[in-house]
């Protein structure tokens, strides 16, 4: 081939290549970021004969004014008629976000609930390079953050009777199944005390123990397990977020594994395993709004009688 053959294929290969980036970020920014999807999850993990209980789970909403597609699909899921929500934080992303957290969540909030906090709760995002994400977890500089008003979040779940379970436990007696709880501050941000709500599982006061933290980081979860609680459930991955198709995630932004990024799985520590429910949550933030080969989703999860 003469120097000018090959100069032209070269020419083509970076153009078909750069034609192909773009439709992969088109697709990811413009389509995928709102390609909701609920997921169905059962986990067997209650005491025979127990009736089933239906958990929705909700994180990472990142909410801004204008996400009104998020706003809309969280809307709808109050047709589901859950008997119980958890919500695994990350839910702001905007000063005046508040309102349309609890709009959107509309008559969830009737439901009994339990929360607890992530780092997009307490801190505004900024910009930063969405590609870093793919590379090592993000470091939060909480000193150059501006705060968001997750108080005003605080005052309008608790109106609606759901429980704060930041290093705090408490129990919920839905369909006769005697639910404990137990909850932790956000790893990511260092703030995570697991130790102040340590301690084995009471058998005798609860038939099914969860917990639940925003991140799932193995500090957290290790003793969590350790403690014997049957499930813990968390967000914070966007289950890796921008993935390879037929592989899967390349982080977790935490240091559990990328296969457990999203989804059900378990944990094993201290001589005791149990189930781990991580949600690829539902938003981005606003500076790396793309998602690729990973849907936003929510999570039903039916827990049910053990076999
Ligand atoms: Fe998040």
């Amino acid at each position: 081939m003469s120097a000018a053959g090959t100069t032209k294929t070269i020419a083509q290969v970076t153009l078909g290549a750069s034609a192909a980036g773009v439709g992969c970020l088109a697709y990811a920014g413009l389509y995928e970021v709102r390609a909701f999807v609920l997921r169905r999850v059962t986990v067997p993990v209650l005491p025979a004969g127990a009736t089933p209980v239906r958990v929705l789970q909700i994180s990472d909403l990142h909410l801004t004014p204008g996400a009104r597609a998020r706003q809309a699909w969280v809307a709808d899921l109050a047709a589901l008629e859950p008997d119980l929500v958890i919500d695994t934080g990350d839910n702001l992303a905007h000063p005046g976000a508040v309102p349309y957290v609890l709009s959107s969540l509309g008559r969830l909030l009737d439901v009994p609930g339990v929360f607890v906090w992530g780092s997009n709760d307490y801190y505004a995002p900024g910009f930063r390079n969405p590609l870093a994400y793919l590379l090592r977890p993000s470091r939060p500089r909480v000193e150059t953050k501006t705060p968001l008003p997750w108080q005003e979040l605080e005052a309008g779940f608790r109106r609606a009777g759901w429980t704060d379970l930041t290093h705090s436990r408490t129990t919920l007696t839905l369909n006769g199944v005697r639910i404990g709880f137990v909850g932790t501050d956000d790893a990511h941000l260092g703030l995570a005390r697991y130790e102040t709500v340590a301690g084995p599982v009471d058998r005798t006061a609860v038939d099914v123990s969860l917990a639940v933290t925003h991140a799932p980081y193995r500090s957290v979860i290790d003793p969590m397990v350790a403690d014997g609680h049957d499930l813990l459930v968390a967000g914070h991955t966007h289950g890796g977020q921008v993935c390879v198709p037929g592989y899967g995630a390349l982080t977790t932004n935490c240091d559990l594994d990328p296969p457990r990024v999203k989804g059900l799985s378990t944990h094993t520590a201290g001589g005791r395993r149990a189930w781990l429910h991580v949600s690829a949550g539902l938003g981005t933030s606003p500076y790396a709004p793309v998602r690729f080969a990973c849907r936003p989703e929510a999570t039903l999860m039916t827990l049910t009688a053990q076999a």
